[in-house]
This record gives C-alpha cells, sequence and structure tokens, in this order.
C-alpha cells in the first residue's frame, strides 16, 4: 500500500510543459525547432543546432564565453531562452565568415595572437563584432570597458585590444 502511493507520487508530481515551436534564423537561415520551454539559447545553439564554436563557461552570464549577436547586438547567450527568441537573426561565430573569407576582427585575432587556449576567444570575437557595430569603442580604455563582460583566463587582453583596433580600422566596424 504505501509502496503504492510513493510510486504515484514519483511518477508525476507535476504536469510538465509541452515543447514548443520557435523560428530561429540561425546564420542566415530558418531553423524550425521545438525546445522545452527551460531550454537556454547557448544550449539550443550547440545541442539542438550543433554549433559548438559558441562555448559554456559559468553557464550564468559571468564569463562572456557563450556571446553571439542577437538581431545585431551582442548578449549572454546562456542568459536567455531559446522560446524568447522566436523569429529573432541569431549570430555565432560560424556565420561571421561570408564566401570563405574570415570576418576582418577573425582575421585581426590571428593576426594579432589574440587568444592562448582559445576557450574565451570566439565569445569574445562576437562580443566585439557587437562593439563595432556600436560604433562607441573610440578609445583603448572604451575598449576595455565595453570589452569588460568577457573574461579571458589566459590574460590575452592587450592583444584582443590590438585586434579590436586593427579591425575598426580596416572594416570601420559596419560590417
Ligand atoms: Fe554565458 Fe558564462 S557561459 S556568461
Ligand atoms: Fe584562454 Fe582566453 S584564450 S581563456
Amino acid at each position: 500500500m504505501v509502496q503504492d502511493v510513493v510510486a504515484e507520487q514519483s511518477a508525476s508530481p507535476i504536469a510538465l510543459p509541452k515543447k514548443i515551436e520557435v523560428t530561429l534564423r540561425v546564420n542566415g537561415e530558418d531553423r524550425r525547432l521545438s525546445f522545452a520551454p527551460w531550454v537556454s539559447l547557448l544550449d539550443a545553439l550547440r545541442d539542438h543546432l550543433d554549433l559548438t564554436g559558441t562555448k559554456k563557461g559559468c553557464d550564468h552570464g559571468q564569463c562572456g564565453a557563450c556571446t553571439v549577436l542577437v538581431n545585431d547586438r551582442r548578449i549572454n547567450s546562456c542568459m536567455t531562452l531559446a522560446v524568447m527568441q522566436d523569429g529573432a537573426e541569431i549570430t555565432t561565430v560560424e556565420g561571421l565568415v561570408h564566401n570563405d573569407a574570415l570576418h576582418p576582427l577573425q582575421q585581426a585575432f590571428i593576426d594579432h595572437d589574440a587568444f592562448q587556449c582559445g576557450y574565451c576567444t570566439s565569445g569574445q570575437i562576437c562580443s566585439g563584432v557587437g562593439l563595432l557595430k556600436e560604433g562607441k569603442a573610440h578609445s583603448v580604455d572604451v575598449i576595455k570597458e565595453l570589452m569588460s563582460g568577457n573574461l579571458c583566463r589566459c590574460g590575452a587582453y592587450p592583444n584582443i585590444v590590438l585586434a579590436i583596433q586593427q579591425a575598426m580600422g580596416t572594416d570601420g566596424g559596419t560590417r
């Protein structure tokens, strides 16, 4: 009798919400997908779309490793739910390449050796691209301040700033 009650309680303590259909435009391609309501955009990209360039560091908005562009604005993808982005345009580090050419900031990271282990790099680059689009980074100090949400445990900060400065010179932040 007691066993029956325990089994009943553990079977379904609360009804689970159904999956929700959304359309995400990811790197220029419409993707119609179903997610449980609690799936983060980060997990949607990595686990459902196999876009593993976007990295999971802290998973709670502290490190910037998961930075992507949503409607051209940089955000921490671990801090938003996939179902909240229905209809949004998402750009990940993979989507910055055009016609087999690296984005000027991707090339600048290579030119300036702006990484060591590389774990933070895709987030740094997406954040940097967002920064260029914002058009506010007019000095080294401002670049440092506006990139302060992207941590680099390897301490590649000086070269990251140099890479951003190079990209600012080559594309004027308009791409
Ligand atoms: Fe999103 Fe760290 S993984 S901010
Ligand atoms: Fe290693 Fe930034 S290059 S964490």
